[in-house]
């Protein structure tokens, strides 16, 4: 059966306090609708659409970093989860497997929650998605007969005893697409809220001898994220489990709470992490690498045996083959660094390529960019850059090759040559000794001056 994942997302969050979509808010560097497309990827769906409304134009912008085949439909008044679904009807129409309506702010839903939601479609028309909450509070209510579910009865519009059920709505539904747009187009908004509620398909369905079902979980996969500090609390947890995960898999941390990782981290067996690491988005360190105190990666691939920083900075599109060397201070960008190279102290590597074993030295900068455009730096392998050299791309140092000691290349270093780019030097005999006493009886007198 092909599915199609609906995502509701289109209300304002009006207590994050913020311009931007709740939707679009981070946890582990990546939008919470980011983690539940994710959840949703693993049915392997047909079409993905995301229903959004407030800052529309947004959420469309941030959709095609995050994931392109999805589709935008647009729900111009919030008038409640059931008009949200009615909308997305158009976009669905020759489409006739099962949607799964999921929220863009519950970023906690698990993949197999989802896969038992599909299998449970085997025995019912509509199968809801529930869980036994601690403190209920405003969740909708689930109303059961057995294993039937009669109806979902929102908090506001519930009885006294209706309020007493402990089974709770998570919002996430699971029907055929005709059967679902059939029902979301007989809802009505008489209740407590004007709204046109979700909720109010199942008894619609159950009236029309339809069967519905619930499929439980645990209530921390049900968490939405509805403010700032619920956000934060949602990272917290998010940075417990991917914690929790890379130490089931090999990975050492050290100072572990310290540690911060993204949604895509992938980290290989005995790879060890210093504490005050950051890994932003699409970091992959392979096996056996060391990733020292206080360094930041993004956008970036550590290959086996790799040690990288204290203090260390990794930017996108970094790509380090195996045991390269990457010290304190030292910034790569763009740049391919092929194996056993170094870069151990206080340099600046962007758009660049250095070939195998070559030795960078202290405060090298590659000057990339003449302020309008950037240019590439090659230097091949086994190259030996002397410290605090300037490369002033477009430039090329050839195998074998050295630069002499705060050198500014531009030009072509063939193979094996030895480049010297600076002033020569000039000794003087004594002329130290006589600066230094002319220096100090200046002083002597200025001292005498000031009295
Ligand atoms: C909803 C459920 C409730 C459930 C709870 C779980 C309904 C009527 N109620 O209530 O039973 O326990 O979620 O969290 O469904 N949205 C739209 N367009 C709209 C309205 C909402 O896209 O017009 C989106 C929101 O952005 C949000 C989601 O749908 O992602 C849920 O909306 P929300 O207003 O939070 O519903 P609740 O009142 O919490
Ligand atoms: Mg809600």
């Amino acid at each position: 059966m092909s599915t199609a994942l609906l995502v509701l997302a289109a209300g304002k969050g009006t207590r994050m306090n913020s311009d931007l979509p709740k939707v679009l808010h981070p946890i582990a560097q990546a939008p919470m609708l980011a983690h539940a497309l994710r959840a949703g990827d693993a049915l392997e769906p047909e079409r993905k659409l995301v229903v959004t409304g407030h800052g529309a134009d947004q959420v469309r912008a941030a959709l095609a970093d995050i994931d392109e085949s999805a589709e935008i439909v647009l729900q111009e008044e919030q008038n409640g989860t059931g008009h949200a679904v009615a909308v997305a009807r158009d976009a669905l129409c020759d489409f006739d497997g099962d949607v799964i309506v999921l929220y863009g702010d519950t970023p906690f839903i698990q993949p197999e929650t989802l896969e038992r939601m599909v299998a449970a479609r085997a025995d019912h028309d509509i199968v809801v998605l529930g869980f036994e909450a601690d403190d209920p509070g405003r969740y909708g209510r689930l109303v059961t007969t057995g294993d039937t579910l009669e109806r979902i009865v929102e908090f506001k519009d519930a009885s006294d005893a209706e309020r007493a059920i402990t089974l709770c709505n998570s919002g996430l539904m699971a029907a055929k697409a005709s059967v679902l747009f059939d029902l979301v187009a007989r809802l009505g908004n008489d209740n407590a809220s004007g709204e046109y509620y979700l909720t109010d398909t199942v008894a619609l369905a159950r009236a029309s001898g339809l069967s519905a079902g619930v499929v439980r979980c645990d209530q921390a996969e049900t968490l939405g994220v509805n403010s700032r500090a619920e956000l934060a609390a949602a990272d917290a947890i998010f940075q417990a489990q991917a914690r929790a995960r890379h130490l089931e898999n090999g990975v050492t941390l050290m100072m572990a709470d310290s540690i911060y990782f993204a949604l895509d981290t992938v980290i290989g067996r005995d790879t060890v992490i210093e504490p005050h690491v950051v890994f932003g988005p699409g970091v992959t360190v392979e096996s056996g690498a060391t990733i020292r105190a206080f360094s930041h990666l993004e956008g970036c691939h550590v290959s086996r045996g790799g040690i990288i920083g204290p203090y260390a900075r990794l930017r996108p599109g970094a790509e380090l083959a195996e045991d390269v060397r990457i010290g304190n201070f030292v910034e790569i960008k763009n740049a391919t660094l092929d194996a056993g190279a170094k870069v151990n102290h206080l340099s600046y590597i962007g758009d660049a390529s250095i070939g195998q074993a070559s030795n960078i030295g202290a405060g090298t900068i590659t000057c990339n960019y003449d302020g309008v455009m950037k240019h590439h730096t090659e230097i091949g392998a086994r190259a030996f850059i002397g410290s605090n050299t300037m490369l002033v791309a477009p430039v090329r140092v050839g195998n074998g090759a050295m630069t002499a000691s705060g050198s500014v290349i531009t030009k072509t270093v063939e193979d094996d040559a030895l480049a010297v780019s600076r002033s020569e030097q000039v000794n003087k005999p004594g002329a130290a000794r006589k600066l230094f006493d002319l220096l100090k009886a200046k002083k002597r007198k200025r001292a005498e001056r000031a009295l």
